[in-house]
């Protein structure tokens, strides 16, 4: 927990995307129950429901395909916060289209809100990280990232690049004092899936969960945000499946 005695938040700000509603509010939510300040980004600027308190939730418009928004969402993040002790780079779209028809626009739009703006948030809140002498980053990455799924070829690859950025920036920033890692979720009921989960073709992949059941949100927030709790620097550059078993079972 990172609240000092009397209750009050201490450290610098954890950075959220997509924190508006889903695994990011979830996060948002459980980071800010723990003790820290957070920054909630996206493009609506909603803050997640139940996120009253402004001295603990700092809620900004900002697409993270945005690179001057990001710059400039990081610095006032970091005058609020008195400094920023890690990012979460959540906010992330899907599309479904066989390939033999799937069109420029949708491979470069997916590839650039859930690979391109993941990397321009973490360049912008590099210096931030720095200046409080490291920090940690999470990538929300998937268990697509290594399977072949039919008709989701621009998602899989974007969150296969994004194991790649994990481990690239990993390796780059580790002088620096910053670990970054991908947590990469399996089926999670949000917005993003809910109407598919409960579809025939839904139902069949999640009854081959071993756990039986699509994870929650905030198991996927009780996660990353015990990462944030007590940071281990030697953590990093590695991802890391909170899937239920899917993707290691036959
Ligand atoms: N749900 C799953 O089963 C599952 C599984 C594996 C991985 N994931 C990953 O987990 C992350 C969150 O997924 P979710 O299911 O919670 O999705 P969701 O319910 O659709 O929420 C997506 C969030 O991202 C924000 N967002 C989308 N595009 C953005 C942009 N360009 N700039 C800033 N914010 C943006 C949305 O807010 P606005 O619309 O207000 O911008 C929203 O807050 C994604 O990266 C997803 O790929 C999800």
């Amino acid at each position: 927990m990172n609240t000092s005695g009397t209750g009050e938040p201490v450290g610098g700000a954890v950075v959220v995307t997509g924190a508006s509603r889903g695994i990011g509010a979830a996060v948002a939510l459980e980071l800010a129950r723990r003790g820290r300040r957070v920054a909630c980004l996206s493009r609506s600027g909603e803050p997640p429901d139940g996120a009253d308190d402004p001295g603990r939730f700092s809620v900004h418009v900002c697409d993270v395909t945005d690179e001057v928004g990001l710059r400039r969402t990081m610095a006032a993040v970091a005058e609020w916060a008195g400094g920023i002790a890690g990012l979460v780079n959540n906010a992330g779209i899907h599309t479904q289209t066989p390939s033999e028809r799937i069109s420029r626009d949708e491979v470069v739009g997916v590839l650039e809100v859930n690979t391109v703006g993941p990397v321009l948030a973490c360049r912008e809140v590099h210096p931030h990280l720095v200046a409080g002498g490291g920090g940690l980053i999470v990538n929300i990455g998937s268990f697509w990232d290594r399977l072949g799924v039919a008709g989701n070829l621009a998602y899989c690859a974007s969150k296969a690049a994004l194991g790649a950025v994990t481990r690239c920036l990993a390796v780059e920033w580790a002088p620096d004092g910053i670990s970054v890692v991908d947590v990469a979720p399996g089926y999670i009921a949000t917005d993003m899936n809910r109407d598919y989960l409960a579809s025939d073709s839904g139902e069949r992949r999640v009854a081959r969960v071993p756990s039986g059941r699509p994870g929650e949100p905030g198991e996927v927030a009780r996660f990353v945000a015990g990462l944030f709790d007590d940071p281990v620097a030697y953590l990093t550059g590695t991802t890391i499946y909170l899937d239920g078993g899917l993707g290691i079972s036959l």
